[in-house]
């Protein structure tokens, strides 16, 4: 059952119906689902495609997301399934809105992911401007929070997630739970119109200081909830400790939230390159001469 005191809703960060019945059994709830391209190539029946060298038409792809985000909807009806468009750094904002529009016809629960780039910043204020929800995916900085936060000012609440990805920069020795303190901290001063969606987790202890932190949302492999649950469900307050040995801390950076969106300088490199990966597991799983 769902910890009173529980005022984070949990996400499972996977693409498998099978593993979502797994954690829904032994959590007694579960919030959402989180997918992505490297997920989907990761499913099941996606690898025996791949393995069988039977690979998906560029159409089937996205009749086979649609299939499993159906499945996923209807496994978690009162939650959130965020569905991630293709996007490489040509993809265009029409062809995000695109993808965007269509996703939207599959369930009624659907957060659509979009990179934040510039392309994807431009789409997602023009799709909250349309009352359909995001999801702001590969966020490694706080200019990127504040840009998010811009674009999509007028949102209701529950319409915007954010996504820092904490493990990436754990990854290349930055902390990533400090830009989660940070982000928290940059939205206090706002009118919480965008949920942190701590994602990229590793590890319980991202997961508790997630908790501890206070995070909106966060989303982890079935791995780390079942540990979770093996654990009794723990909930740290404000006195948690996370120990963050040999990473470098992340400074907070007092940004306006009031700036036009497109004047912040949200460039990364791991951005460019989660955006390159995602490309290319889904392109993986496409037999390019369809
Ligand atoms: C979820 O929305 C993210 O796509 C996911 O957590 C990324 O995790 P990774 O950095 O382990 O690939």
């Amino acid at each position: 059952m769902r910890p009173e005191i529980l005022n984070t809703r949990i996400f499972l960060d996977g693409a498998d119906p099978e593993e979502t019945r797994r954690v829904i059994k032994a959590l007694g709830f579960l919030d959402g689902q989180t997918t992505n391209p490297s997920l989907l190539a990761k499913n099941p029946e996606a690898q025996s495609h791949k393995v069988d060298g039977n690979k998906f038409s560029a159409k089937a792809i996205y009749q086979f997301y649609e299939k499993l985000c159906q499945e996923l909807s209807g496994l978690l009806p009162d939650g959130s399934v965020s569905i991630e468009v293709y996007a490489d750094e040509t993809t265009t904002v029409a062809a995000m809105l695109e993808q965007a529009r269509e996703f939207d016809t599959w369930i009624k629960n659907a957060h659509i992911k979009l990179p934040t780039t510039t392309a994807g910043l431009e789409a997602a204020n023009i799709l909250t401007g349309e009352g359909r929800r995001v999801n702001m995916t590969l966020v490694f900085t706080q200019a990127q929070a504040a840009a998010v936060y811009a674009a999509t000012k007028g949102a209701a609440r529950g319409a915007v997630f954010l996504s820092p990805f904490v493990g990436r920069l754990d990854d290349r020795g930055e902390n990533g739970m400090a830009l989660i303190a940070d982000i928290l901290k940059l939205y206090a001063g706002g009118d919480r119109h965008v949920e942190v969606l701590t994602a990229s987790v590793r590890s319980m202890e991202h997961f508790l200081c997630a908790l501890a932190y206070g995070s909106d949302i966060i989303t982890a492999p079935a791995s780390i909830l079942l540990e979770w649950v093996e654990a009794g469900m723990p909930i740290p307050g404000s006195t948690y400790v996370y120990e963050a040995p040999g990473l470098k801390p992340i400074p907070y950076e007092p940004l306006s939230l009031d700036a036009p969106y497109a004047s912040y300088a949200i460039g990364h490199p791991l951005t460019d390159a989660g955006l390159a990966k995602f490309a290319a597991d889904w392109n993986s799983l496409i037999d390019m001469a369809s």
